[in-house]
């Protein structure tokens, strides 16, 4: 049985006992483990044979995270925690010890709103420049998610951040991989939650101006994704990787497929769709933001307007196969595997 551990940064060995050889597994650092991006790129990383350390925020005044729920036997010699609270760790000298005996990091953090003392500046920027300098020295591969329709001018510190982050592992010197998913869909996402409980509703409220195409993907892709990109020795033919399923959808018609108009067995009646003018659109996502409100933020009603799709889309070639379709089926993760 696994048990969580708490440890001091650059105290513990990711696994004991491999030497470097052949026949060594993978050795992943997973930052941002216990996120929805995160444990679909831990479970992917485990199926693969790799031994994972998961990074994660402390949590409580003890520093002690809430404890992970059951991982399959065979997995749990191959996952160890570190709780490590990311924001802090803005110079690369702070990330020297973090690399021992890692080969690849895959970073999954990621920041909707900021609290006090942590910012989208830290997290989205100052925290990846530091990690990609470290890598760079050390010779690791980073492996880093962002998302798609960043771009310069962008009114939202969300955004812009996210976009300099970007910038600053390009410039990095790290090899590197830039790894930018459409929305998302699965069990344990915020907004892949949030979207499906307002598909179930018989009124849909559509931002009029939310004309952006969406190439909505599972999450257990991208995971897959992830753990292919980990495995290759150089990431130097895969500096981006724009990621998306292969349907195209504008967001209204998202929300009737998650509500399920298109199940073959039993349809459900489309859901009335209201327009939202802009200027109400974009005073509820300030709204949303001031008051910490769901996954609808000033930065996603930007993204809205813009489309959200991968041109060229890398996870049919990454996975060597089609990706799976979103549909109003949820896809359940492995009934073994509940990290959060
Ligand atoms: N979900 C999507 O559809 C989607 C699509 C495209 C791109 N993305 C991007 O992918 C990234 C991850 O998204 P997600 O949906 O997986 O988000 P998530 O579920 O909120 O996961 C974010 C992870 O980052 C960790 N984290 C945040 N700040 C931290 C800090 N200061 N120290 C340590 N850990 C910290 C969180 O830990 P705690 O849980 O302890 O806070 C959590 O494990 C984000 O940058 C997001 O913009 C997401």
């Amino acid at each position: 049985m696994f048990s969580e551990q708490q440890e001091r940064p650059g105290h513990e060995a990711m696994h004991t006992g491999a030497t470097a050889s052949a026949a060594r597994p993978l050795r992943a650092m997973v930052l941002g483990a216990s996120g929805f991006i995160g444990h679909h790129v831990v479970q992917a990383l485990l199926a693969d044979g790799a031994q994972v350390l998961g990074v994660r925020r402390p949590h409580g005044a003890a520093g002690t995270a809430p404890a992970p729920a059951t991982l399959a036997n065979a997995d749990h010699d191959r996952l160890r925690w570190r709780f490590l609270p990311l924001h802090t760790v803005l110079e690369p000298a702070a990330w020297q010890a973090q690399l021992e005996e890692v080969d690849v990091v895959i970073n999954c953090v990621g920041i909707l709103r900021q609290r006090s003392g942590e910012s989208y500046e830290q997290v989205h920027h100052a925290m990846p420049r530091a990690l990609a300098t470290a890598c760079a020295a050390a010779g690791v591969r980073l492996i880093h998610t962002s998302a798609l329709g960043l771009h310069e001018g962008a009114k939202s510190r969300f955004l812009s951040s996210k976009l300099r982050g970007e910038q600053a592992i390009q410039a990095s010197g790290a090899d590197h991989c830039i790894v930018r998913p459409s929305l998302i869909d699965g069990l344990g996402g915020f907004g892949a939650s949030w979207l499906r409980m307002l598909a179930g509703w018989p009124v849909h409220f559509v931002p009029r101006g939310a004309t952006g195409r969406i190439a909505a993907l599972q999450a257990s892709d991208l995971g897959q994704a992830y753990a292919v990109l980990a495995r290759m020795p150089t990431l130097s033919g895969q500096r981006e990787a724009n990621l998306g399923g292969e349907r195209l959808f504008a967001y209204r018609e998202y929300l009737q497929l998650l509500r399920g108009v298109e199940h073959t067995e039993q349809p459900v009646a489309p859901a009335l769709q209201v327009q939202l003018p802009d200027w109400m659109s974009r005073t509820g996502a300030h709204l949303c933001d001031l008051f910490r409100f769901s996954p609808f933020s000033y930065g996603h009603w930007i993204l809205l307007q813009r489309d959200n799709m991968p041109l060229p889309n890398a996870l049919p070639p990454l996975l060597g196969r089609a990706p799976l379709p979103v549909t109003h089926r949820r896809v359940a993760l492995r009934d073994d595997f509940r990290l959060s």
